[in-house]
């Protein structure tokens, strides 16, 4: 059995009230950090386990932490990013959803380590009801005295504040985030500098992803080294996997990092193999912005290893024959799935929640979205494809905020692996799937 640090006590009943949280050890790393540790202990444990942000991009957290920036008299911030907007990631919501405390808990010894006594929970607005759910845990935790002035008879003080956004994806960027919460339009910010130097308020600030830090509490308690023990190289600890798709059991799984991805999709304790004992034709192991791998490149890597569920393995061989594992949204499709079309559909979201500010990317998801279009309607041409690879090149890595490149690999990497499927509709002058493309198109009350 995998190790659980986050869901440990998922199916306790009452996990999400204080008091069944606390008799199952809740919020005794806050005990830990404050009655027994400096906040650069703290820090340096962080370090030690090897924690990487579980938000996309898997940066050190520990080394995050150290580039905060800490000039006298100046507030610093901690900011919960709880924006989770990412088509196939659905494991924060879970883990707010079912035990609460566990992100308070987290934000408590994180702000502590930091020097932050004003820290917030920024939510993606459809999370309206889990926003209600953490605002009665900070509220238990205030009448407890885990929040607040002076907590544990400490010196120590903190204020935690839930703010709700209004359904943008881009809210997710850290610095959109940030403008967000400064009650501005949530525009990407031109970095230098980064929120470490000037973030919230123009102050120093962290933003990490509520599974970072949640899983501050179980480093503090068992130390960084104990934590580190779990996974493989620079993989360290468990994750959050949000599992969805042609699987039998689609669902949030905590997986030991280094867990080989055929028994993440076949075991019975994880994804339990392909639904209706269909083929596995591909995945998108990491959040819809990841390359999509077709089964032989998921299952083993260009070497013929084995695919492990780690940072690297996934990324073995590159954008060629790798993908990332991102945010942890793995979404699994059968031999049936129309991979032009499952495209199309994140192509649309990509260009309906691009901010604007970048031409390549307010333009180029436009025309992706356009072309991908007309390979739904049978009139694309060969060209097409071509077309199609241009403009998702002329994206990546050309806009202040890294949406376009979550718009371009997608694009880049289904033709790069299922080209043959784009050629076959081109010729054909026809999309085999019609009935689903009618649906999405007639209207509603035709
Ligand atoms: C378009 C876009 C959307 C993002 N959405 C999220 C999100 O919903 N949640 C998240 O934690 N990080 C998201 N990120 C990454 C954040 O910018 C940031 O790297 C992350 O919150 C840092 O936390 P971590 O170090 O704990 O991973 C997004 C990035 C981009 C470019």
């Amino acid at each position: 059995m995998g190790r659980k640090l986050l869901l440990a006590h998922e199916n306790v009943p009452g996990i999400d009230r204080l008091d069944v949280y606390r008799a199952h050890g809740g919020y005794a790393s806050v005990e830990k950090a404050l009655k027994s540790m400096k906040p650069e202990d703290v820090v340096e444990e962080v370090k030690k386990s090897g924690l990487r942000g579980r938000g996309g991009a898997g940066f050190p957290t520990g080394l995050k932490w150290s580039f905060l920036a800490k000039p006298e008299g100046v507030p610093r911030y901690l900011v919960c990013n709880a924006d989770e907007s990412e088509p196939g990631t659905f494991k924060d919501r879970y883990l707010m959803e079912k035990i609460p405390h566990s992100l308070i808990e987290g934000m408590i010894v994180s702000s502590y380590a930091l020097g932050s006594n004003t820290s917030y929970i920024y939510i993606r607005g459809e999370y309206f009801y889990v926003s209600r759910i953490l605002e009665k845990a900070i509220q238990e935790a205030y009448e407890a005295g885990w929040l607040g002035k002076n907590i544990l008879g400490t010196d120590y003080s903190l204020d935690l504040y839930v703010q709700v956004g209004a359904g943008a994806y881009i809210c997710g960027e850290e610095t959109a985030l940030i403008e967000s919460l400064e009650g501005k339009r949530g525009n990407p910010r031109i970095k230098p500098p980064f929120p470490a130097v000037a973030g919230l308020w123009g102050c120093p600030t962290v933003v990490n992803n509520v599974e970072t830090i949640a899983a501050v509490a179980p480093i503090i308690n068992m130390g960084g080294e104990e934590y580190a023990k779990i996974g493989i190289g620079k993989s360290t600890g468990t994750k959050l996997i949000s599992a969805s798709g042609h699987i039998n059991k689609p669902g949030v799984y905590e997986i030991e990092l280094g867990l080989p991805v055929e028994e993440f999709i076949y075991s019975d304790q994880y994804c339990g193999g392909i639904r209706n004992g269909k083929k596995l034709k591909a995945v998108v192991a990491g959040g819809s912005s990841v390359p999509i791998l077709p089964a032989d490149l998921i299952l083993k890597t260009a070497k013929g290893e084995p695919r492990l569920m780690t940072y690297e393995s996934l990324f073995d061989g590159g954008f060629q024959s790798g993908t990332m594992l991102g945010s942890g949204g793995f979404i699994v499709m059968d031999e049936d799935t129309s991979i032009v079309k499952n495209l199309w559909n994140f192509t649309r979201f990509y260009h309906h929640e691009s901010c604007g500010q970048c031409s390549p990317c307010r333009e180029g998801t436009g025309w992706m979205e356009k072309i991908l279009h007309k390979f739904l309607e049978g009139t694309a041409n060969l060209s097409d494809i071509d077309l199609l690879w241009d403009i998702q090149s002329k994206i990546e890595g050309k806009t202040i905020c890294p949406l376009g490149d979550a718009a371009a690999w997608p694009v880049a990497s289904a033709i790069r692996h299922f080209k043959q499927e784009f050629e076959e509709i081109a010729k054909s002058k026809k999309f085999k799937d019609v009935s689903h493309y009618e649906r999405l198109h007639k209207p509603a009350m035709a």
